[in-house]
């Protein structure tokens, strides 16, 4: 059973200023919730109580949402705004966090390293909080992974159809299918350009990893962007079979973009609020 989930949020959400210049991305809420806290949610519900935040400077909100706020509960307890509340108690109640500083934004591959001294010798969940994941009436999307891990004990990333003019924008991977959703991977491209895409199966922000991946991060050099990417890393282990793609059940809304955002928010309104 996987207990650790990793969240890297220390990047600097450019595309959202000016409202993350002193507020961090994973804050800006998706109606009433910070959009952090939908992918703590879904952490916790698929068994990962212990949540390990890679953040870092101006990241000092994201410390202090998951921890009791003394002068709320005292002024709010007893009255009927409560129950406005109580989401974030239980969350808290149920959660164990951690965190740890990124000094330099290396990318993406840097932050899971950076998070080592959190996770230890287990395998870990990782949740990028800007891919919201909604699967109505059914087991979310990290606790969908966390139940093949137990299954097949590799790396699993999670996957979805994007169209041509789309697919530069993610990690892509091409792999052998082994039944209706999942896929050993043989290959793994970072953000290819159309016409050298492996396949139309984009990476999202879910992964299950296993511990070698730290060592592995520390023998990548930086790739493109000058960053430690996590898909060179997976390509390594992909080389020696052990890594698995998964077409997951849900919806996936790209939060880390306006449109995305917007998308996501209008569908909370309408189906969850
Ligand atoms: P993004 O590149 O989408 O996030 O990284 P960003 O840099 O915050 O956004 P823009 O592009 O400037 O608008 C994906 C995730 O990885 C984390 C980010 O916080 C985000 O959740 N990340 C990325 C890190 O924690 N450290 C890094 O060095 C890079």
């Amino acid at each position: 059973m996987i207990q650790k989930c990793l969240f890297p949020v220390a990047g600097y959400g450019t595309r959202f200023l000016p409202a993350t210049k002193s507020t961090p991305k994973e804050m800006l809420p998706v109606v009433n919730k910070p959009l952090l806290q939908y992918g703590v949610e879904e952490a916790l519900e698929a068994g990962m109580s212990n949540c390990a935040f890679v953040t870092g400077r101006g990241k000092r909100a994201i410390a202090d949402h998951f921890d009791i706020s003394y002068e709320l509960e005292h002024q709010i307890s007893g009255t009927s705004k409560e129950k406005y509340l109580e989401g974030i108690r239980n969350v808290i109640e149920n959660g164990v966090f951690t965190m740890v500083r990124q000094r330099e934004m290396k990318g993406l591959g840097h932050a899971i390293l950076t998070g080592e001294p959190l996770i230890g010798d287990q395998a870990f969940g990782v949740l990028l909080a800007d891919d919201m994941c909604i699967n109505q009436g059914g087991a979310g999307v990290l606790a969908q992974m966390s139940e093949l891990y137990n299954q097949f004990r590799c790396s699993i990333v999670a996957v979805m159809e994007v169209p041509e003019d789309q697919i530069s924008a993610y990690g892509v991977i091409s792999g052998e299918a082994m039944g209706d959703r999942l896929y050993r991977v043989d290959k793994m491209v970072e953000k290819p350009a159309p016409e050298d895409a492996p396949s139309n199966l984009a990476v999202i922000g879910r992964y299950i990893l296993t511990p070698d991946i730290f060592d592995i991060i520390r023998d990548t050099p930086p790739g493109r962007n000058g960053e430690v990417q996590i898909t060179d890393a997976l390509q390594t282990q992909a080389n020696k079979g052990c890594v698995l793609a998964y077409k997951f059940e849900g919806q996936r809304f790209d939060c880390g973009s306006v449109p995305g955002f917007v998308e996501a928010t209008n569908f909370v309104y309408e189906n969850l609020y």
